[in-house]
């Protein structure tokens, strides 16, 4: 159970929101966790076990650590603002190990894993739990919304909100609407990104919405071009960050986003949409994830990481 709850209030939150529950604290879920903590929302943080939640308010005191620390160094805050900001912020996030917990959430966001019978299975389970006013948004990357909104007995209630890793950073949302979802919800979750300080667009439920349909088959023809050996992944990189003014290049963003997650959307849609093909597998990506080296979170993908 949470207990002990004090209502967040900040300038920032918007009235129809005050408790948000986030499930799954990985790579995307402790930062969407943290970020609306940091807005001034109450989190009720859900993972499946005691060690993975742990790790993820782990994360969370880092990455807060390395905001507050630029804070110091750039003469914002003192030591003591830094201390007392990080304690507001923890202070509003709830751990908790069952989705039970999320029974009072205004909003409720998953980040689990990017299966949708597993989706469907959780979606089920969800809607029996959170109070009918509940809104249910899907981070998923690469999923139809529409697959598994249903299950949840309220797909009007059902939007996506699609962050961008790293999520403490990146300053878009993409929020998706399905053919079922509630006009007066869109609106809601619209400007409850916007509360975070994020820049939210409107997208339909197509897939990758709008950035990783533009996003992924870019790193994959990136991929094909070295597989054919026309240039180096080194030069293919930097021609993209030196002369497309993108921040990194193509195949250091695989390894960022995780090579597995790319794999896993490109096949997701190879099966889905057969005849579309921009939407094709590299070999060398099935190879590095067969071999386990799924990119900066595992210390190698293409390139090896710190
Ligand atoms: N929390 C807190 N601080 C963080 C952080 C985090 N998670 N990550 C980085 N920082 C901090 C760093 O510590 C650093 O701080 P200092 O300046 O005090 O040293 C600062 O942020 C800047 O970081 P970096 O020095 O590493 O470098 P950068 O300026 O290159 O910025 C970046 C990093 C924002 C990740 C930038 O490289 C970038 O925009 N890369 C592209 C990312 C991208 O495209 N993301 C989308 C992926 S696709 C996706 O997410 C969708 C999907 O469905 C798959
Ligand atoms: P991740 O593997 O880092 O984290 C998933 C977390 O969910 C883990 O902590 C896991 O323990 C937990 N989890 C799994 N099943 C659960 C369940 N039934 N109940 C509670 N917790 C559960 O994954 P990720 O990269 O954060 O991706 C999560 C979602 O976000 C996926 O839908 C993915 O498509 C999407 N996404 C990923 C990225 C990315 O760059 N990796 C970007 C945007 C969106």
């Amino acid at each position: 159970m949470i207990r002990g709850t004090v209502r967040a209030f900040s300038s920032k939150t918007i009235p129809e929101i005050t408790r948000v529950g986030m499930v799954g604290l990985g790579l995307m879920g402790h930062g969407i966790a943290q970020t609306a903590a940091m807005a001034g929302y109450d989190v009720v943080a859900v993972d499946m076990t005691q060690k993975s939640l742990d790790a993820g308010l782990a994360r969370i005191e880092g990455s807060l650590n390395k905001l507050h620390a630029r804070h110091v160094k750039k003469g914002d805050w003192t030591t003591d603002k830094a201390k007392d900001e990080f304690a507001a912020v923890m202070g509003r996030i709830h751990g908790s190990v069952t989705n039970k917990d999320l029974a009072d959430c205004d909003l409720v966001i998953e980040a689990i894993v990017e299966n949708v019978d597993i989706k469907k299975v959780f979606y089920k389970e969800l809607g029996g739990i959170v109070k009918p006013s509940g809104i249910l948004a899907s981070n998923t990357s690469s999923l139809s919304i529409g697959d598994f909104a249903g299950s949840s007995g309220r797909p009007s209630q059902v939007v996506g909100l699609h962050f961008f890793n790293p999520v403490q950073l990146m300053k878009l949302v993409e929020v998706v609407e399905t053919s079922q979802t509630d006009p007066k919800v869109f609106d809601i979750s619209k400007r409850w990104a916007a509360s975070l300080g994020k820049t939210p667009v409107s997208c339909k439920d197509t897939p990758g919405f709008i950035v990783n349909r533009l996003l992924v088959p870019n790193l994959a023809q990136a991929l094909f071009l070295m597989e054919r050996g026309d240039a180096s992944m080194e030069d293919i990189d930097i021609s993209m960050q030196l002369g497309a003014g993108h921040p990194m290049g193509p195949i250091t963003l695989a390894d960022y986003v995780g090579l597995d997650t790319t794999l896993s959307i490109l096949e997701g849609w190879v099966k889905k949409y057969p005849n579309e093909p921009i939407f094709a597998v590299p070999e060398s990506l099935r190879q590095k994830v067969k071999e386990g080296k799924l990119g900066r979170k595992t210390g190698e993908g293409y390139y090896k990481w710190d």
